[in-house]
Protein backbone atom coordinates (compact mmCIF):
# COMPACT_ATOMS: atom_id res chain seq x y z
CA UNK A 1 0.00 0.00 0.00
CA UNK A 2 2.80 2.88 1.27
CA UNK A 3 6.26 2.39 0.79
CA UNK A 4 9.49 4.40 0.88
CA UNK A 5 12.79 3.64 -0.57
CA UNK A 6 16.12 5.25 0.80
CA UNK A 7 13.95 7.84 2.10
CA UNK A 8 16.42 10.93 3.32
CA UNK A 9 15.06 14.24 4.91
CA UNK A 10 15.59 16.76 7.45
CA UNK A 11 15.54 20.19 8.43
CA UNK A 12 17.31 23.27 6.57
CA UNK A 13 19.70 21.44 4.69
CA UNK A 14 20.49 18.91 7.82
CA UNK A 15 19.78 14.92 7.32
CA UNK A 16 17.59 13.44 10.35
CA UNK A 17 16.08 10.32 8.18
CA UNK A 18 19.25 8.66 6.69
CA UNK A 19 17.68 5.97 4.17
CA UNK A 20 14.44 4.71 5.33
CA UNK A 21 13.07 1.95 3.39
CA UNK A 22 9.74 0.84 5.08
CA UNK A 23 5.91 -0.71 3.78
CA UNK A 24 2.99 -0.08 5.11
CA UNK A 25 0.68 -3.36 4.36
CA UNK A 26 -3.15 -3.01 3.59
CA UNK A 27 -5.44 -4.67 6.99
CA UNK A 28 -2.00 -4.36 9.42
CA UNK A 29 -0.57 -2.06 11.76
CA UNK A 30 3.42 -1.02 11.18
CA UNK A 31 4.69 0.30 14.42
CA UNK A 32 7.36 2.66 14.36
CA UNK A 33 9.13 2.71 17.28
CA UNK A 34 11.72 4.87 18.63
CA UNK A 35 12.94 7.25 21.42
CA UNK A 36 12.35 10.52 21.64
CA UNK A 37 14.15 12.41 18.51
CA UNK A 38 14.34 9.24 17.11
CA UNK A 39 13.14 10.86 13.86
CA UNK A 40 9.60 8.72 14.00
CA UNK A 41 7.53 12.45 13.47
CA UNK A 42 10.02 13.45 10.60
CA UNK A 43 8.87 10.12 8.94
CA UNK A 44 5.30 10.69 9.22
CA UNK A 45 5.24 14.45 7.87
CA UNK A 46 7.59 13.25 5.16
CA UNK A 47 4.94 10.95 4.11
CA UNK A 48 2.03 13.41 4.56
CA UNK A 49 3.95 15.70 1.99
CA UNK A 50 4.56 18.05 5.35
CA UNK A 51 7.87 17.94 4.71
CA UNK A 52 9.67 17.90 1.43
CA UNK A 53 12.12 14.76 0.92
CA UNK A 54 15.55 15.25 0.17
CA UNK A 55 16.26 12.16 -2.21
CA UNK A 56 14.88 8.30 -2.42
CA UNK A 57 10.92 7.77 -3.17
CA UNK A 58 7.59 7.00 -1.50
CA UNK A 59 5.04 5.22 -3.73
CA UNK A 60 1.24 4.79 -2.40
CA UNK A 61 -0.66 1.84 -4.40
CA UNK A 62 2.37 1.37 -6.64
CA UNK A 63 2.25 5.46 -7.55
CA UNK A 64 4.95 7.40 -6.87
CA UNK A 65 4.01 10.27 -4.29
CA UNK A 66 7.37 11.77 -3.51
CA UNK A 67 6.33 14.89 -5.15
CA UNK A 68 3.10 15.71 -4.43
CA UNK A 69 2.09 18.57 -1.90
CA UNK A 70 0.05 17.17 1.28
CA UNK A 71 -3.17 18.30 0.03
CA UNK A 72 -2.92 16.26 -2.96
CA UNK A 73 -1.45 13.54 -1.25
CA UNK A 74 -4.57 13.37 1.86
CA UNK A 75 -6.45 13.41 -1.63
CA UNK A 76 -4.70 10.29 -2.98
CA UNK A 77 -5.75 8.42 0.78
CA UNK A 78 -2.47 9.53 3.03
CA UNK A 79 -4.29 11.09 6.76
CA UNK A 80 -2.00 12.06 9.26
CA UNK A 81 -3.55 11.92 13.04
CA UNK A 82 -0.88 14.87 13.66
CA UNK A 83 1.24 14.59 17.58
CA UNK A 84 -0.68 16.65 20.38
CA UNK A 85 -3.90 16.14 18.37
CA UNK A 86 -4.13 19.56 17.28
CA UNK A 87 -8.16 20.22 17.29
CA UNK A 88 -9.32 23.55 17.41
CA UNK A 89 -10.42 24.47 21.01
CA UNK A 90 -12.91 26.81 20.33
CA UNK A 91 -14.68 24.72 17.90
CA UNK A 92 -17.07 21.71 18.84
CA UNK A 93 -16.82 18.31 18.10
CA UNK A 94 -20.05 18.86 15.58
CA UNK A 95 -18.02 21.62 13.81
CA UNK A 96 -14.73 19.79 13.45
CA UNK A 97 -16.70 17.06 11.71
CA UNK A 98 -18.53 19.35 9.47
CA UNK A 99 -14.99 21.27 8.66
CA UNK A 100 -13.58 17.96 7.59
CA UNK A 101 -16.47 16.37 5.73
CA UNK A 102 -15.72 16.27 2.03
CA UNK A 103 -17.94 17.38 -0.48
CA UNK A 104 -17.18 14.14 -2.65
CA UNK A 105 -18.22 11.25 -1.00
CA UNK A 106 -16.06 8.81 0.88
CA UNK A 107 -16.00 5.67 2.87
CA UNK A 108 -16.33 7.46 5.71
CA UNK A 109 -19.52 10.13 6.85
CA UNK A 110 -20.02 11.52 9.80
CA UNK A 111 -22.61 8.85 10.41
CA UNK A 112 -20.52 5.74 10.15
CA UNK A 113 -17.57 7.34 11.95
CA UNK A 114 -19.78 8.35 15.23
CA UNK A 115 -20.99 4.59 14.96
CA UNK A 116 -17.71 3.48 15.43
CA UNK A 117 -16.78 6.57 17.96
CA UNK A 118 -20.38 6.64 20.07
CA UNK A 119 -18.79 8.90 23.12
CA UNK A 120 -18.25 11.49 20.09
CA UNK A 121 -22.03 11.16 19.37
CA UNK A 122 -22.98 12.65 23.45
CA UNK A 123 -20.17 15.42 23.22
CA UNK A 124 -21.51 16.65 19.76
CA UNK A 125 -22.10 20.19 21.33
CA UNK A 126 -18.77 20.55 23.57
CA UNK A 127 -15.97 22.53 22.95
CA UNK A 128 -12.53 20.51 22.32
CA UNK A 129 -11.03 22.24 24.83
CA UNK A 130 -13.75 20.84 26.96
CA UNK A 131 -13.07 17.10 25.78
CA UNK A 132 -10.54 14.82 28.11
CA UNK A 133 -7.68 13.69 25.90
CA UNK A 134 -8.58 10.54 25.23
CA UNK A 135 -11.67 12.69 23.54
CA UNK A 136 -9.79 14.92 21.87
CA UNK A 137 -7.33 11.97 20.11
CA UNK A 138 -10.78 10.08 18.83
CA UNK A 139 -11.90 13.12 17.79
CA UNK A 140 -8.33 14.09 15.87
CA UNK A 141 -8.74 10.63 14.44
CA UNK A 142 -12.45 10.65 13.64
CA UNK A 143 -11.43 13.93 11.60
CA UNK A 144 -9.11 12.43 9.42
CA UNK A 145 -11.20 9.73 8.72
CA UNK A 146 -13.72 11.60 6.99
CA UNK A 147 -11.04 12.25 4.69
CA UNK A 148 -11.04 8.87 3.21
CA UNK A 149 -7.73 7.99 3.93
CA UNK A 150 -6.60 4.28 2.70
CA UNK A 151 -2.96 5.35 4.73
CA UNK A 152 -3.61 6.68 8.12
CA UNK A 153 -0.74 8.21 9.57
CA UNK A 154 -1.09 8.01 13.97
CA UNK A 155 1.59 10.09 15.70
CA UNK A 156 1.57 9.25 19.11
CA UNK A 157 -1.96 8.69 19.91
CA UNK A 158 -1.98 7.62 22.87
CA UNK A 159 0.48 10.67 24.51
CA UNK A 160 -0.84 11.55 27.66
CA UNK A 161 -3.40 9.59 28.44
CA UNK A 162 -4.17 7.36 31.22
CA UNK A 163 -3.16 3.62 29.91
CA UNK A 164 -7.52 2.51 30.06
CA UNK A 165 -7.80 5.26 27.55
CA UNK A 166 -4.36 4.65 25.53
CA UNK A 167 -5.83 1.18 25.51
CA UNK A 168 -9.21 1.84 23.81
CA UNK A 169 -7.22 4.15 21.49
CA UNK A 170 -4.95 1.15 20.44
CA UNK A 171 -7.66 -0.81 20.38
CA UNK A 172 -9.30 1.63 17.31
CA UNK A 173 -5.98 1.54 15.36
CA UNK A 174 -6.24 -2.19 15.46
CA UNK A 175 -9.84 -1.92 14.18
CA UNK A 176 -9.54 0.30 11.74
CA UNK A 177 -6.69 -2.56 10.63
CA UNK A 178 -8.60 -4.83 10.52
CA UNK A 179 -11.22 -2.97 8.64
CA UNK A 180 -8.74 -2.40 6.27
CA UNK A 181 -6.85 0.52 6.52
CA UNK A 182 -3.19 0.60 6.60
CA UNK A 183 -1.91 1.55 10.03
CA UNK A 184 1.28 3.08 11.02
CA UNK A 185 1.39 4.25 14.44
CA UNK A 186 4.53 6.21 15.88
CA UNK A 187 5.43 5.78 19.46
CA UNK A 188 7.81 5.40 22.03
CA UNK A 189 6.15 2.73 23.68
CA UNK A 190 6.86 -0.32 22.76
CA UNK A 191 5.21 -2.66 25.12
CA UNK A 192 1.70 -0.87 24.64
CA UNK A 193 1.91 -1.19 20.52
CA UNK A 194 3.47 -4.82 20.05
CA UNK A 195 0.11 -6.47 20.79
CA UNK A 196 -1.64 -4.70 18.01
CA UNK A 197 1.69 -4.40 15.51
CA UNK A 198 1.74 -6.31 12.55
CA UNK A 199 5.11 -5.04 11.39
CA UNK A 200 7.80 -3.35 13.72
CA UNK A 201 10.24 -1.04 12.89
CA UNK A 202 12.48 0.81 15.27
CA UNK A 203 13.90 4.12 14.52
CA UNK A 204 17.54 5.51 16.57
CA UNK A 205 18.87 8.50 15.44
CA UNK A 206 16.96 8.78 11.78
CA UNK A 207 18.35 5.48 10.85
CA UNK A 208 16.50 1.91 11.14
CA UNK A 209 18.03 -0.48 13.90
CA UNK A 210 15.54 -3.54 13.67
CA UNK A 211 12.71 -4.60 10.99
CA UNK A 212 10.55 -7.89 11.69
CA UNK A 213 7.40 -8.85 11.68
CA UNK A 214 4.58 -7.98 15.01
CA UNK A 215 4.82 -11.98 15.69
CA UNK A 216 8.90 -12.06 15.70
CA UNK A 217 8.91 -9.36 17.93
CA UNK A 218 6.36 -10.56 20.34
CA UNK A 219 8.29 -13.57 21.04
CA UNK A 220 11.44 -11.49 21.93
CA UNK A 221 10.36 -8.18 23.17
CA UNK A 222 13.37 -7.26 25.48
CA UNK A 223 15.65 -6.96 21.96
CA UNK A 224 12.58 -4.46 21.03
CA UNK A 225 12.49 -2.89 24.43
CA UNK A 226 16.40 -2.71 24.62
CA UNK A 227 16.80 -1.27 21.22
CA UNK A 228 13.70 1.53 22.21
CA UNK A 229 15.30 2.54 25.14
CA UNK A 230 16.99 5.86 25.25
CA UNK A 231 20.13 5.70 26.14
CA UNK A 232 21.44 6.35 29.41
CA UNK A 233 22.96 8.96 31.09
CA UNK A 234 27.19 8.64 30.34
CA UNK A 235 28.81 8.78 34.04
CA UNK A 236 29.80 12.61 33.98
CA UNK A 237 26.18 13.66 32.90
CA UNK A 238 25.10 11.75 36.20
CA UNK A 239 24.55 14.28 39.46
N1 LIG B 1 11.21 21.69 12.73
C1 LIG B 1 12.42 21.20 13.00
N2 LIG B 1 13.54 21.89 12.70
C2 LIG B 1 14.77 21.39 12.94
N3 LIG B 1 14.99 20.18 13.50
C3 LIG B 1 13.92 19.43 13.82
C4 LIG B 1 12.58 19.90 13.59
N4 LIG B 1 11.72 18.94 14.01
C5 LIG B 1 12.49 17.93 14.50
N5 LIG B 1 13.80 18.23 14.37
C6 LIG B 1 14.91 17.35 14.76
O1 LIG B 1 14.78 16.12 14.07
C7 LIG B 1 15.12 15.03 14.92
C8 LIG B 1 13.95 14.04 14.96
O2 LIG B 1 12.84 14.68 15.56
P1 LIG B 1 11.40 14.06 15.51
O3 LIG B 1 11.11 13.60 14.13
O4 LIG B 1 10.46 15.06 16.10
O5 LIG B 1 11.56 12.81 16.47
P2 LIG B 1 10.47 11.94 17.25
O6 LIG B 1 9.14 12.23 16.67
O7 LIG B 1 10.93 10.54 17.07
O8 LIG B 1 10.55 12.38 18.70
C9 LIG B 1 15.47 15.62 16.28
O9 LIG B 1 16.87 15.73 16.37
C10 LIG B 1 14.83 16.99 16.23
O10 LIG B 1 15.55 17.89 17.03
MG1 LIG C 1 7.38 12.90 17.49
Amino acid sequence: MLETHSLRTGYHGGTVLHGIDLTAERSSVHAVLGPNGAGKTTLLHALAGLLPVGSGRIELSGTDVTRLPAHRRARAGIGLVPQGRRVFASLTVAEHLKVAHRRRPTAWSPARVLDLLPRLGERLNQRADRLSGGEQQMLAIARTLLTGPHVLLLDEPTEGLGPGVAADVLTLAGRLAADGLAVVLASPRPAQVLPIAGRVTVLAAGRITAALDGAAARQDPARILAAVAPPRPTPQELP
